[in-house]
């Protein structure tokens, strides 16, 4: 059988991983591209709403929720984590919603250093807290927002022999733009339009690089591209949409926002720190970055989960949100090949997918088949 060796071995080629580095990996990456023909026949039937032919388009979704802890935050982790273990330093420590701090506190583990997580208090998903904790990282909650966090772990990381893992890590972006690359390995070229959800903005960013890479372009990054030597893989880019929820939608009102909110706490981001890598991929795309309402997010979580079968959180279904607001929009071109990241798992968040569904409790029956079956109307 052929084993999946994990991103860093997978990719090495196109990575800046030096032959003496340890490698720090829990095997993530190789995620399902799943291929969804009721999404692409809500899509059509958006478009012709608008009076537009969205006909014949193939639309997949790449469900980030299957890595190891359950978000894409492992692919920019593994390689973090590797150059810091190289560097021979005892202490990590990010500022996060929750994913990135679910994903440092176990990648800290398997580089075996210690792991300190930054996070708004009461903001955070109970699972993504439960995963903190059971890694054994220590965790300081902040009387403030995400921006407040980052603000904060940035001057500790500075003052202190404390790595900073976040995605203003150079590294954590080159790990991620490895989802690019799975993409145009599965599809054999890049799709025409790729669309995620936009918080603190590494992740457009990673994979607009990733894209540019596999077509033979460097994309500004302050680590050198080792791999545009290489034969171009792809024929095209695709154009980057990015979606943010409209109460933390800094792109799109033009401006960092004091006291973002949404449902969607993975996203609850006011001051994004990859700013201009994210506007760049938005601008040299032909793309667009736009808002979607928190309902939106919440029923566009509810048509994945009961039509693609994938259980995504909220702030992931703001990509497929997106995509069904500008099909309505009239914006989505006839027979175009579409990606959607879905960026993390939904059992991080239940709490809030139950919320929505109001009174979810079984139907209490006697341990007889004739009450299952008289409860089931069969
Ligand atoms: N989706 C999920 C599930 C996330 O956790 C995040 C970011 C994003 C999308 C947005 O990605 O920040 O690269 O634009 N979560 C970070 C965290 C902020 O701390 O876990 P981005």
């Amino acid at each position: 059988a052929n084993m999946w060796s994990g991103l860093l071995e997978e990719y090495r080629n196109r990575l800046p991983v030096e032959v003496s580095d340890p490698i720090v990996t829990l095997y993530e990456g190789n995620t399902p591209l799943v291929r969804s023909p009721r999404l692409e026949t809500r899509v059509a039937e958006a478009s012709a709403g608008a009076g537009v032919d969205g006909s014949g388009t193939e639309i997949y979704v790449k469900f980030e929720g299957a890595n190891p802890t359950g978000s894409f935050k492992d692919r920019g982790m593994t390689m973090a984590m590797t150059k810091v273990k190289a560097a021979g330093t005892q202490m990590v420590a990010c500022a996060s919603t929750g994913n990135t701090s679910a994903s440092a506190a176990a990648y800290a583990v398997a580089a075996a250093i210690g792991c300190a997580v930054i996070l708004p208090a009461g903001k955070i998903a109970l699972g993504k807290l439960a995963q903190a904790v059971m890694h054994g990282a220590q965790l300081v909650a902040v009387d403030g927002n995400f921006d407040d966090c980052l603000r904060i772990t940035r001057e500790l990381t500075e003052q202190y022999p404390v790595a900073l893992v976040n995605s203003i890590n150079p590294y954590r972006l080159q790990g991620q733009k490895t989802a690019a690359f799975e993409i145009c390995d599965a599809l054999g070229d890049a799709p025409d339009i790729h669309v995620l959800p936009v918080g603190n903005a590494g992740n457009i960013s990673a994979y607009w690089m990733g894209y540019n890479e596999y077509f033979g372009r460097k994309v500004t990054s302050s680590i050198e591209d080792s791999a545009l030597h290489l034969k171009p893989l792809t024929t095209k880019l695709p154009r980057m949409w990015g979606i943010q929820a409209e109460g933390a939608a800094p792109f799109v009102v033009g401006h960092p926002v004091d006291n973002p909110e949404t449902i969607a706490t993975a996203i609850r981001i006011g001051n994004p720190a990859s700013w201009a890598y994210a506007a760049a991929a938005r601008d040299d795309s032909g793309g667009l970055i736009t808002a979607v309402s928190d309902q939106a997010i919440m029923e566009a979580q509810a048509i994945i989960a009961a039509e693609v079968g994938v259980f995504c959180e909220p702030a992931s279904a703001a990509s497929v949100a997106g995509l069904l607001a500008l099909a309505s929009a009239g914006q989505v071109p006839a027979g175009a090949r579409i990606v959607c990241t879905l960026t993390g798992n939904g059992l991080k968040d239940t709490a809030t997918a139950m919320e929505v569904r109001g009174d979810v409790t079984p139907p209490v029956i006697a341990p007889e088949l004739s009450a299952a079956v008289q409860a089931l109307g069969l």
